[in-house]
């Protein structure tokens, strides 16, 4: 499959439903309008919100019941970003190829866009078409429980804790998994969700999703010693600089590298009881360690 147009039409689709759920930047209070546009609509990959998509298919749903969900995942996503880059968390001056939010509207106004995206996502969320409601309360859990102290909030607190600290094996893979890997298992099972998956079905997209969320931050942790800052649209080797507990760091790239091919088979393989459907699923597995950006 042609994956570059099928995550540019996927992305299309995405940012296109943003829009339309989203207060526009002209509504008041302006700037905080202004400040969430700003960083949703930089140009991030969606990958959160096409995994979410792509699992809602493979269930056999059709994508635009998902839109919703996907449209939550990539609000937490984008919320997650502007705080992680706040001079108290990685400090960081760019993202999405642009300053950072904190950059350009100041501390105040980027904590209070992470914090209005966030309650947005589950306002959207919420508003899933569904016949079975039953089923939005589950997703609306799923995002909540992934986004929340027990998954991505926990991770970063336990990654800020350890930064300059020796952290050992479970440590770090407890920080990935939370950090990272847990909002990216959601979104595959809110897809999967909402597409009708059977029992059988939802247990093997959380194992596609888990090893697929702990790639994606190995992966990241890859690009930030060999990435370049122009394809990133972020500042590269600051993990080494702050003392970040890395994959790269832990076991050197190499073994890294192994790893993240490993996990990428694994995800690939929990798929085998999917036929064509889940191709997107596939291939964007492989893309996530092949990816420059
Ligand atoms: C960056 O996520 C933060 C991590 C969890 C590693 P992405 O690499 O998905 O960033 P965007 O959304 O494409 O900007
Ligand atoms: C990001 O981890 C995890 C989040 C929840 C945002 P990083 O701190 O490594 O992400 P980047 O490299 O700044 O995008
Ligand atoms: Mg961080
Ligand atoms: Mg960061
Ligand atoms: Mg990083």
């Amino acid at each position: 499959m042609d994956l570059d147009k099928y995550l540019a039409d996927r992305a299309a689709l995405v940012n296109n439903a943003l829009k339309e759920a989203l207060a526009g930047h002209e509504e008041r209070p302006k700037n905080l309008h202004t400040a969430m546009h700003y960083s949703l609509f930089a140009g991030g990959k969606r990958l959160r919100p096409i995994l979410t998509l792509a699992a809602c298919e493979a269930s056999g749903g059709n994508k635009e019941d998902a839109i919703n969900a996907a449209c939550a995942m990539e609000c937490i996503h984008t919320y997650s970003l502007i705080h992680d880059d706040l001079p108290a968390l990685d400090n960081d001056d760019l993202r999405r190829g642009r300053p950072a939010c904190h950059k350009v509207f100041g501390e105040a106004l980027a904590i209070l866009a992470g914090d209005a995206l966030l309650t947005a996502a589950f306002e959207i969320m919420a508003k899933t078409p569904h016949p079975d409601k039953g089923v939005v309360v589950k997703a609306v859990y799923e995002a909540a429980n992934a986004a929340g102290s027990l998954g991505m909030v926990g991770g970063q607190a336990v990654d800020i804790e350890s930064e300059g600290t020796e952290v050992d094996f479970p440590a770090l893979e407890y920080i990935h998994i939370h950090k990272t890997g847990k909002l990216i298992r959601a979104s595959v099972r809110c897809g999967a969700l909402i597409g009708g998956a059977g029992a059988e079905g939802f247990s093997a997209l959380t194992r596609y999703g888990e090893s697929v969320g702990l790639v994606f931050q190995i992966a990241d942790d890859i690009l930030d010693v060999e990435g370049s800052i122009k394809d990133m649209g972020k500042a590269v080797g600051g993990d080494a600089k702050k003392g970040k507990a890395t994959y790269p760091s832990l076991m050197g790239v190499v073994e890294s590298r192994r790893l993240a091919n490993e996990l990428v088979e694994r995800a690939v393989s929990a798929l085998s009881g999917f036929g064509d459907k889940a191709e997107p699923l596939r291939a964007i597995a492989r893309f996530i360690t092949e990816r420059k950006k």
